[in-house]
């Protein structure tokens, strides 16, 4: 695993996403309302949005051009217009910091 530094656990607010990028990858850290910290790809596959500026509601963020929401774990759209999923990768919460593995996403654009 080649996690590297993020941001700080409180650099993240609850339900709201904060836009790194790691390896020239755009990566979009959010931390849902039970304090789970995510890390996603940031741009919406239907249009070159960050999603990092949507809305965070519960286990989703939603993108704020067209409203399709993505599910945080699986990176899956759950309803159109977008229909290719964003990549989703491994967190590891290391101290004060947020650790993310952009080399090996747990899903893949495809
Ligand atoms: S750009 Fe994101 S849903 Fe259209």
């Amino acid at each position: 695993m080649t996690a590297q530094r993020a941001c700080g656990v409180d650099d993240v607010a609850v339900s709201a996403a904060v836009k790194v990028e790691l390896d020239g990858i755009a990566v979009a850290i959010v931390k849902q309302s039970d304090g789970t910290i995510h890390a996603i790809g940031d741009t919406c596959t239907h249009g070159e949005i960050s999603l990092s500026e949507g809305f965070v509601e519960d286990d989703t963020i939603e993108c704020w051009a067209h409203g399709s929401q993505f599910a945080l774990r699986t990176g899956k759209p759950l309803n159109l217009p977008a229909y290719e999923p964003v990549p989703v990768f491994p967190v590891t919460i290391d101290g004060d910091d947020v650790l993310v593995d952009v080399a090996n996403p747990l899903t893949q654009n495809s």
